[in-house]
């Protein structure tokens, strides 16, 4: 779907995430949410509050799984997308803190299989992901899964491709401190949620967008993947879709 702009296609999915929050708790059920990082969900982030302060939207039946976390990282540093889900969105919202799951980012490493192993185990012990949110990387990354992804890989700790890394060089101030691994859900887990959306804005995601959505599937451009997915929309604005 191409929208005019990112506010109006941010408006729409908030409104689809809201309207499944609301159906499930109609049915006494806790609506499982992936949810992202990254410039691209914000507004959607800032209209679920709104919702949540102006319509009483509870998300008390809410539960959370966030795509990934950058390793190491403290979860009180600034960069961490701990701190970026509460700036955002879990410190204004009522979700219950046990129903918040983000990759740690500050365990040790012989720690990090178990870790990963128990995060997908609880996603299953929820029922699955009923909504999984996405941005998209110019290295056509979801998640943190980067080119060379496998179609059937879980959460793990990855390698951050170098033009990742560059993208993020300027919120971490130079290149040199931006962490070199991160723990991504893998292409699996995504791929098993319910229903996908995944957001794009602006031209520089346009590139990327054509290759994703045109491209042969290929771990070159791991969103290709999302083409074998029966749910999936992709919400464009007209620079994000200027090369369709
Ligand atoms: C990071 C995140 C991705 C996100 C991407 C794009 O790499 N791990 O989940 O999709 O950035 O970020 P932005 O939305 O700021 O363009």
């Amino acid at each position: 779907i191409v929208f005019d702009d990112s506010n109006c296609g941010s408006k729409i999915v908030a409104k689809e995430i809201a309207d499944l929050i609301r159906e499930k708790q109609s049915k006494n059920k806790k609506c499982v949410l992936g949810l992202a990082t990254g410039s691209s969900p914000i507004r959607v982030y800032d209209e679920l509050v709104r919702m949540h302060k102006e319509e009483g939207l509870s998300f008390k039946n809410v539960v959370t799984f966030n795509l990934d976390e950058y390793f190491p990282m403290s979860e009180d540093n600034e960069q961490s997308y701990h701190y970026f889900m509460h700036d955002h969105l879990f410190n204004h919202i009522d979700i219950l803190k046990e129903n918040i799951h983000i990759p740690k980012g500050d365990i040790d490493s012989d720690k990090i299989l178990d870790f990963c192993i128990d995060y997908e185990k609880k996603i299953k012990d929820y029922g699955g992901l009923d909504f999984q949110l996405l941005g998209i990387g110019r290295t056509g990354h979801i998640g943190f899964n980067e080119p060379g992804s496998h179609s059937k890989s879980r959460t793990r700790l990855i390698t951050l491709d170098h033009v990742t890394r560059t993208d993020a060089a300027f919120s971490f101030l130079g290149l040199d401190n931006v962490p070199k691994r991160a723990i991504t859900m893998g292409i699996g887990t995504i791929k098993e949620a319910k229903r996908i959306v995944l957001l794009a804005w602006g031209e520089n995601k346009a590139s990327t967008i054509k290759e994703t959505i045109e491209g042969e599937i290929s771990s070159h451009v791991p969103a290709t993947y999302l083409q074998g997915h029966n749910n999936t929309t992709f919400v464009l604005d007209k620079g994000a879709a200027s090369l369709l």
